[in-house]
């Protein structure tokens, strides 16, 4: 065998696609499972952050994966983190070793590349990932409820969010941040990319499938708090959000407009990777869990320096982080 990583463009990334998509389509016709890739290639952050990669044994795709150049704030160090996604060995592949290898050559261009860490989210029981020296990060996920409030929803504007709000977005998210042990350093870029690709999965669904709203709420023309929600099968989850005030009483109240819109006896069910920093006085915590997929994290060229246990409370994570 003479196995080789390639980048998996042309034929090689529509092998690649063909075999990841029954277990990663969310609903997507698998022509506009490779529309939503492409399009979030062409994004400013998944134009230079994001590719994919093939394990190949001459003409064989053996293993992918997604690779991600990530920029995140540990113990208050900004580090270049590799992440790696999507880990898949075709079936005939499978069983020798070939997503080990993968992974391992990832890594070792990570170092030369100048990565420090590399992250990824587990969908299998760690074990494997411990084997190549990951360990686990706990993450929450939680089920809120929202106290609705009496007499209708709270006079407060609230309207989409677009462009403009960014700049006051990144701020929001990088003071959130800042108090957290580990959380992604979110650029403009890349908060543009994660909403991109929360509405590339819920435009190319089939229709009602699956929505994605961004509201803000504003004041002196700028956006002082913001939601990101993705809604299915009445379900909501809270994929990002920001309050200026560190109570978080306008986010809170942003749910109560949004709740006012539902009729009451079809509330939905709202989720979200919450940091605990953040508990906006309308919300109560109904259940918390860890989050079913695990996230994992280890050093790059330092190994011999051990990463502190780091608690979930220390983390700020939203889902919309995810990949
Ligand atoms: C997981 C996967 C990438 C492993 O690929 P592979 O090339 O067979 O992996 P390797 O040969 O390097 O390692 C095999 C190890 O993977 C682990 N593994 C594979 N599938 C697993 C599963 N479903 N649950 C738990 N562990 C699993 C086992 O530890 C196994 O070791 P063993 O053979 O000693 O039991 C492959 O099974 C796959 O593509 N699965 C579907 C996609 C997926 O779940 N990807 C992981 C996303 S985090």
């Amino acid at each position: 065998m003479s196995l080789q990583v390639i980048p998996a463009v042309g034929e090689v990334l529509e092998r690649v696609l063909d075999d990841t998509f029954p277990l990663w389509n969310d609903g997507l016709s698998r022509e506009n499972y490779g529309k939503s890739w492409a399009a979030q290639q062409k994004t400013p952050w998944g134009a230079t952050h994001l590719d994919r990669v093939a394990l190949v044994d001459g003409p064989h795709v053996v293993s992918s994966a997604k690779r991600y150049d990530l920029s995140l704030r540990l113990d208050g160090r900004i580090r270049r983190v590799l992440g790696i996604g999507a880990v898949f060995t075709s079936q005939a592949h499978r069983g020798r070793g070939a997503a080990r290898e993968l992974i391992a050559r990832l890594l070792e261009t990570a170092v030369t590349e100048g990565q420090e860490f590399a992250m990824l989210f587990s969908e299998i029981p760690p074990a494997f990932y411990e084997r190549l020296e990951f360990v686990p990060v706990p993450l929450t996920e939680w089920v809120i409820e929202v106290d609705q409030k009496r007499g209708g929803a709270p006079a407060m504007l609230v309207r989409s969010g677009d462009e403009r709000d960014l700049p006051n977005i990144i701020e929001m998210s990088a003071t959130r941040a800042a108090g957290a042990r580990l959380a992604l350093d979110r650029s403009e870029d890349f908060v543009r990319y994660a909403i991109t690709k929360k509405r590339l999965q819920s435009g190319l669904a089939p229709a009602g499938m699956k929505t994605t709203e961004f509201l803000v709420v504003e004041e002196g023309h700028q956006a002082v708090a913001y939601l990101v929600a993705t809604a299915q099968d009445g379900r909501w989850m809270i994929e990002e959000a920001g309050d200026r005030d560190p109570t978080g009483a306008r986010l809170g109240a942003m749910l109560q407009v949004m709740l006012a819109r539902y009729p009451s006896e079809r509330l939905p069910e709202i989720r979200g990777w919450w940091p605990q920093s953040l508990v906006p006085p309308q919300l109560k915590v109904a259940a918390r869990t860890p989050t079913q997929e695990v996230l994992m994290i280890r050093p790059l060229r330092d190994r011999m320096l051990p990463l502190p246990p780091l608690a979930a409370a220390e983390v700020v994570y939203w889902h919309s982080d995810y990949f």
